[in-house]
């Protein structure tokens, strides 16, 4: 069988994988990464785009942060709706000066790839793990596919960075892992408009329909999404209904009017909170989604991933630079310390803006109450702030 050797195993080219290729390269440790999609596929995925203030400081720490700092949208507050009437937070005043910036996710993977390339270290495309074996020995390896033939990377640590659906969660032995989570009872319907943003800053709205969100992916082009149900039909959305739902959910006292211009993309986007714990197993570490999912409200995913990658990366670091494994020991309580916190937020987020239909009344009256003192409390601002632009990274 053909046998490729390396120091870290990296399952998974998402941003979580890729970031920490960067960060090994930088300290000088080799990898291999292997990506079951092509290299199109990646760059095209659609995911969520607001990047805290410290992952876009760790993005330009690591080299590939100069198209970021062109093209991304720097926020300096949002707006926040209810019962029809606008609020904004100045998030970067509450936070003690940090702001979040919209750069597409998928830039940031177009960005990594093109630095991994650059380094002429292994990113290989169409390469699917299929099977981790040893994970409690000094080499681990990892049974991949590529090419039509079966092939094995051997290494001294695997980095699980194969996202939700991945393998590397599965391969723990039954019993070690520790599985926390929630469904929440809807999705959001997503959309794409070639539509100039109508307000430059994000709009979370708190309807009595339902949910809704204004985002941008360029000046010219809008993303927005609609609460709906956790089954609901996409194609029984036609671009008139899914325009005038919109407007209903955006409506303020004051006449704000959403601007409309062509779909080019309708997708559904299902919520949940998930954690795994230990993020650890012998020699596995996992990072980002294969062990962690936030419901979207908030677009905490990117971000909390960055917090795993960055002390993996610190205690590999440790570890071949001084010969020091105390760090990577720590690896997984380091990380759920920071994640638990943003699981919070993200969940918090998602119960305190959504509609739900099993309590429609008392619910409904707690929401606008904490909302409320969101907007009216400087305190509770000031929490709500740096929760949002990002919480400080443990390592
Ligand atoms: N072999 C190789 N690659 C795999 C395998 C496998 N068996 N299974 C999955 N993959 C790849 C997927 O194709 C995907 O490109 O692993 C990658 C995982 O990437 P993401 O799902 O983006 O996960 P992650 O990098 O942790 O993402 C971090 O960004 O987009 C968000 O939702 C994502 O919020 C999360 C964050
Ligand atoms: C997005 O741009 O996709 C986005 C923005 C803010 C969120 C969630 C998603 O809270």
């Amino acid at each position: 069988m053909k046998t490729i050797k390396t120091q870290v195993g990296i399952v998974g080219a998402g941003p979580s994988g890729l970031l920490l290729a960067q960060m090994l390269h930088l300290a000088g440790i080799e990898s291999v990464i292997l990506e079951s999609r092509s290299r199109a596929y990646i760059e095209n995925r659609q995911r969520a785009g607001v990047l805290e203030h410290g992952v876009v400081q760790t993005l330009r720490d690591c080299g590939v942060g100069h198209r970021l700092a062109r093209e991304g949208m720097v926020h300096e507050g949002i707006d926040i709706r209810f019962g029809e009437k606008r609020h904004r937070l100045d998030v970067k005043a509450l936070s003690g000066g940090q702001c979040v910036t919209v750069y597409p996710q998928h830039e940031i993977v177009k960005d990594l790839v093109e630095a991994r390339l650059r380094t002429g270290h292994p990113i290989l495309f169409g390469a699917k793990a299929t099977s981790l074996l040893a994970l409690d020995q000094p080499r681990p390896r990892v049974r991949y596919e590529h090419e039509g033939e079966a092939c094995e990377l051997e290494c001294d640590f695997v980095a699980g960075c194969d996202g939700f659906h991945g393998i590397s969660r599965a391969a723990v032995p039954a019993g070690q892992l520790e599985i926390y989570g929630r469904d929440y009872p809807f999705a959001w319907l997503g959309i794409l408009a070639e539509a100039p943003p109508a307000s430059h800053e994000v709009i979370y709205a708190h309807h009595e329909r339902g949910f809704a969100l204004q985002s941008m992916r360029s000046p010219s082009v809008s993303r927005l999404y609609l609460q709906c149900a956790i089954d609901e039909d996409v194609d029984q959305w036609s671009d008139d209904r899914i325009w005038s739902e919109l407007h209903a959910r955006f409506a303020t006292d004051d006449g704000f009017l959403l601007n409309e211009g062509r779909i080019v993309q309708k997708s559904l986007t299902p919520m949940r909170s998930f954690v795994t714990a230990p993020m650890r197993h012998g020699r596995l570490m996992l990072a980002g989604d294969a062990a962690h999912i936030v419901p979207p409200t908030g677009a905490k995913g990117l971000n909390s991933a960055v917090g795993d990658v960055r002390i993996m990366a610190a205690g590999l670091d440790a570890y071949y630079r001084r010969g020091q494994s105390d760090l990577l020991d720590r690896y997984s309580d380091i990380a759920l310390h920071r994640v638990w916190k943003t699981q919070r937020f993200a969940a918090s987020l998602c119960t305190l803006l959504h509609r739900f239909h099993d309590e429609p009344r008392f619910q409904l009256q707690m929401q606008l109450a904490e909302l409320r003192q969101i907007v009216e409390d400087a305190r509770a601002a000031e929490l709500f702030a740096r929760n949002y632009t990002g919480l400080p990274f443990d390592v």
